[in-house]
């Protein structure tokens, strides 16, 4: 908490979300770019550095405390037991922390749990706005093009100052026609506040403790009342159903989108790239169309993604390159390369220009420096030494039905195609197996692994056996014109 912090924000998230048409998710865990609406009502408070960071739950409180114990520990969440009204949200958050001998002094911001576009920036900008005008509140307003349920602010004819907020469901058809709005958010001098709330009353067509009814209230007692016009609306747009939460996604990912590229990331085609606010990424990397970096995944400097990859908490090197690929937890080294169609599972390690290829999965196994798997194979506990290059259809056959087993291939080792490694198994640095091998036995270093049944032909079977087929006929015309017939094995 630095000096001009706010003593407390308050969230607000305990309300039903009933339009959501959700029987398992409380609306203020659904996510948006990588993080709940809860969580980015939390973020953004954090950037404050607030004294106290209260967040009031009702609805489903068991999950969404679970949720911010989880990835808020720094959050208090607050049981209002039942949706009395937001009065009697901040009313409850304000006792829970005087409960614990916690008296604030100072500003108090209150903002909602169900707008994900309200950055830390915004909140800021009120906080500055209140301090500086001397505000016994100040609230957040914007201009919208369709105002219907939301609170319209009343302005005094004459000095232009907000004198209330009127609900609609409370308001006469000429306060309906007004299109400045109340957003939710607020910043209070705490004393005023505590003061303010407990002079309202539940005298409203829905019979609920407004927070808005405290604007007045400061005002009648002739306290400032400001207010702070969000310079674009789309920044407080709340969630109320899905149709709602799919459009601030969109919105959300535009923005994140547009902080990328100009920071240097091209971005073929924004309609179907999707960024998590987690993402990272390093000047000149390129994203490819229809694809989704999710959680924590960074883009080295000069990288190229996609398309139609999904790469989640995953690391891609500086010139690596990975496209058609699904990724999860991997690491995919400098120069590297992986896919088309690959299946980079957790832990998947590629080091420096390694190279995983065309229907490839890999799983808690390091590939060393310019290792390589071209081509239909799985990996799954293994460690491949660099410049080793492993044939084609090849897997390591890490579980025996209870354990899980690993395998070792050395350096510069040559595998054969359509290898089955029997975990636990070595292979020495520098040696080959034979294709289709089954190699249940370590291979020392420089050796030649084996392991596979000798070939026999039997002559004229087809003619004998399949007499009358195509096969037959062309094993008949093949004799007549001389072709070489094969002599028994
Ligand atoms: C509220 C405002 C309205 C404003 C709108 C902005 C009031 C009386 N009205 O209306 O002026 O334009 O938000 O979106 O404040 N909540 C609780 N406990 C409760 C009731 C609500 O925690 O008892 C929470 C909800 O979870 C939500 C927020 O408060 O996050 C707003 O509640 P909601 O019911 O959505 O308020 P609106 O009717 O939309
Ligand atoms: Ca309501």
């Amino acid at each position: 908490m630095s000096a001009n912090s706010p003593a407390a924000v308050v969230v607000l998230a305990a309300g039903g979300g009933t339009r959501m048409k959700s029987n398992r998710l409380p609306k203020v865990l659904h996510e948006v770019c990588g993080r709940s609406l809860v969580g980015h009502a939390v973020a953004a408070a954090e950037e404050l550095t607030p004294g106290q960071l209260v967040v009031v739950i009702g609805h489903m409180r068991e999950k969404v405390a679970e949720h911010l114990a989880a990835h808020h520990p720094g959050a208090r969440a607050v049981v209002q037991a039942e949706q009395n009204g937001t009065g009697h949200a901040v009313r409850t958050a304000l006792e829970a922390l005087a409960a614990d001998g916690i008296e604030l002094d100072g500003t108090v911001i209150v903002t909602t749990g169900d707008a994900p576009l309200l950055t830390g920036g915004t909140l800021r900008a009120l906080a500055g706005a209140h301090a500086e005008q001397g505000n016994g509140v100040t609230v957040l307003t914007a201009v919208v093009p369709e105002p219907f349920g939301y609170g319209r602010i009343l302005r005094d004819e004459a000095d232009g100052a907000v004198a209330a907020i009127v609900e609609e469901k409370d308001a006469s058809d000429a306060q309906r026609a007004i299109d400045e709005i109340n957003s939710g958010v607020f910043a209070f001098d705490a004393k005023l506040l505590v003061g303010a709330l407990a002079e309202v009353t539940t005298d409203n067509a829905q019979g609920e403790e407004y927070l808005t009814d405290t604007l007045e209230i400061l005002r009648r007692a002739g306290h400032r009342v400001g207010a702070v016009v969000a310079a674009d609306y789309r920044d407080i747009l709340g969630i109320n159903d899905r149709v709602q939460l799919a459009h601030a996604r969109r919105l959300l990912n535009d923005r994140l989108l547009e902080r990328a590229m100009r920071a240097g990331v091209t971005v073929v085609d924004p309609a179907t790239t999707w960024f998590d606010v987690q993402v990272s990424y390093e000047p000149d990397a390129v994203v490819l169309p229809n694809t989704q970096l999710q959680g924590a995944t960074h883009l080295g400097e000069g990288c190229e993604v996609g398309p139609n990859s999904t790469l989640k908490d995953t690391r891609i090197g500086s010139g690596a390159r990975v496209s058609n690929t699904t990724a999860d937890g991997a690491e995919v080294g400098e120069l590297a390369t992986a896919g088309p169609y690959a299946y980079l599972r957790p832990g998947a390690r590629l080091a420096r220009k390694a190279k995983v290829g065309t229907y490839v999965e890999v799983k808690n196994s390091e590939l060393g420096e310019g290792a390589k798997v071209p081509h239909l194979s799985y990996i799954g506990d293994a460690t491949i030494g660099e410049g080793t290059n492993v044939g084609a259809a090849s897997v390591t056959v890490n579980y025996d039905g209870v354990n899980k087993h690993r395998t070792v291939i050395g350096a510069h080792c040559r595998t054969g195609s359509d290898n089955m490694f029997i975990a636990p198994v070595t292979i020495g640095d520098g040696a080959y197996t034979a294709a289709g091998s089954v190699i249940t036995n370590d291979v020392p270093a420089g050796g030649l692994g084996v392991s596979r049944a000798q070939q026999r032909n039997i002559a004229g079977w087809v003619e004998r056996k399949r007499p009358g087929t195509t096969s037959a006929q062309a094993a008949a015309a093949a004799a007549e014109t001389g072709a070489e017939a094969p002599t028994e094995a």
